[in-house]
């Protein structure tokens, strides 16, 4: 298993590509590999084993899949199986996404029931509720959720659960309702920026969607879909995870591609910080040049702080003087990296669902594992900050969403390799 190595203590200084979003791209490939009835050339894909994992999942199914130089083509699936294996889903959760747009286009669906994983439980109760408002019959037998529908129809739906609008669930019932009967009203939705983007995908498709961007989404029934052109919007977390590291290094970075309007609370809340930074036309100039200020932080739903971003800046305010808390309103049990951030010196206690941040003047470098993604990414921040050496272990985690992280880190300075092990 491949491990990162960090001799930490550089600041980083250079410019920094912003890659197409993780989370942006695999609904839009479940939908040009489902929906679509015809090619689709989707662009700015991230190569990451998410989206590998994915579409090996879709050319199980039947489409055939392309990556070249983030260029993804991707031929639709021509109705030959409607079974999503437990080998195939367990290894990502958000292969979920391919049951409501199963059910659309062949009225039946067999998807294994996803696992909870390190960040909490994760149900995905609210993604049958609105499949089953829509009139699909759901039944779970052996570990798989099977769901049979002659044809969708279109109704209000209502997807909020204790934690807010599920993401999921809304990028599920809305590729359903698309090729339902009638109009689908999903309120509350969900408006995260990749939510947006799969909606305007789907709008290139043929789809009929009213409402996109905000909360409540309504959803026009059309016969068919096509395949269509789409460049995948930039990562808004892996732009907020380079700020973080422009600041916790203490470095200069551009970050190009960067959008402004998708990275609001994060921007907001790193300026109220002290951290500097000058947007211009093509991305964002994020630099430190004064002794920062601790703050609070509450993750919420979109545009609130994104529960994605919760780590990283945990992993700044451990090295902001003062007390700093972060409360997690999103995610049960997201406090994984805590124990691995004290590993490197910080002193963060967790109660409940907060986390008592006491900012130290210096990490040191020690033999840490990731846990799930975000959480190992702010390992490497650490890493990155600390003086001496940190050995990151349990790399894949992070691979499933950071692009060429170490080649990207490199390019401006970072003392950062993998070892194959
Ligand atoms: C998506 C993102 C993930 C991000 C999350 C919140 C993708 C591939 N993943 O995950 O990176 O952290 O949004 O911004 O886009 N819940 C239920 N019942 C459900 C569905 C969700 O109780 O049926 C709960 C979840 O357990 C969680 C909360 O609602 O506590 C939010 O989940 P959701 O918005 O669905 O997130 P995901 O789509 O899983």
């Amino acid at each position: 298993m491949d491990k990162l190595l960090i001799n930490g203590g550089k600041k980083l200084k250079g410019t920094i590509d912003i890659s197409g979003s993780k989370n942006a791209a695999l609904p839009i490939i479940v939908a040009a590999g489902i929906l679509g009835q015809s090619k689709s050339i989707i662009t700015n894909v991230p190569h990451l084993t998410d989206v590998k994992m994915l579409c090996s999942l879709l050319e199980k199914l039947g489409a055939k899949t392309h990556l070249d130089n983030n260029q993804l083509t991707i031929e639709p699936i021509d109705q030959t199986s409607y079974e999503a294996p437990y080998d195939l889903v367990r290894k990502m959760r958000a292969s979920i996404y391919v049951l409501g747009p199963l059910l659309a286009r062949m009225g039946r669906a067999k998807v294994s029931f996803p696992g909870g994983c390190a960040i909490g439980p994760r149900p995905i109760d609210l993604h049958l509720e609105g499949l089953k408002r829509l009139g699909a019959k759901i039944e779970v037998l052996g570990g798989y959720i099977d769901a049979h529908a002659d044809s969708l129809q279109g109704t209000d739906v209502y997807l909020k659960g204790i934690f807010g609008a599920s993401v999921g669930a809304t990028a599920n019932v809305m590729m359903a309702a698309t090729l339902g009967q009638g109009t689908t009203t999903i309120r509350p939705a969900a408006c995260e920026p990749h939510i947006t983007d799969l909606a305007r995908f789907l709008i290139k498709m043929g789809a009929s969607i009213e409402g996109v961007g905000t909360t409540e989404l309504k959803i026009h029934g059309v016969n068919s879909l096509n395949g269509t052109h789409h460049s995948v919007l930039s990562d808004d977390i892996e732009t907020g995870t380079f700020m973080v590291a422009a600041a916790m290094t203490k470095g200069d970075l551009f970050l190009k591609g960067a959008n402004r309007a998708q990275v609001q609370a994060v921007t907001e809340k790193l300026v109220q910080i002290g951290v500097k930074m000058s947007w211009q036309n093509d991305g964002v100039r994020i630099w430190v040049d004064r002794q920062l200020n601790p703050t609070d932080v509450r993750t919420d739903v979109y545009p609130g702080f994104p529960t994605d971003m919760q780590a990283q800046i945990m992993g700044l305010l451990s090295l902001v003087s003062g007390v700093s808390v972060i409360t997690e309103t999103i995610h049960q049990d997201r406090f994984m990296h805590v124990a691995e951030l004290n590993r490197l010196g910080a002193n963060i206690r967790v109660d409940g669902n907060m986390a008592v941040i006491h900012g130290v003047s210096q990490l040191s470098g020690a033999p840490v594992m990731a846990s799930d993604l975000r959480a190992g990414i702010v390992l490497v921040l650490g890493g990155l900050a600390a003086q001496g050496q940190t050995l990151v272990s349990r790399v894949y985690h992070i691979d499933r969403g950071y692009e060429k992280v170490e080649a990207k880190l490199s390019a401006v300075g970072a003392d950062i390799r993998r070892l194959n092990t």
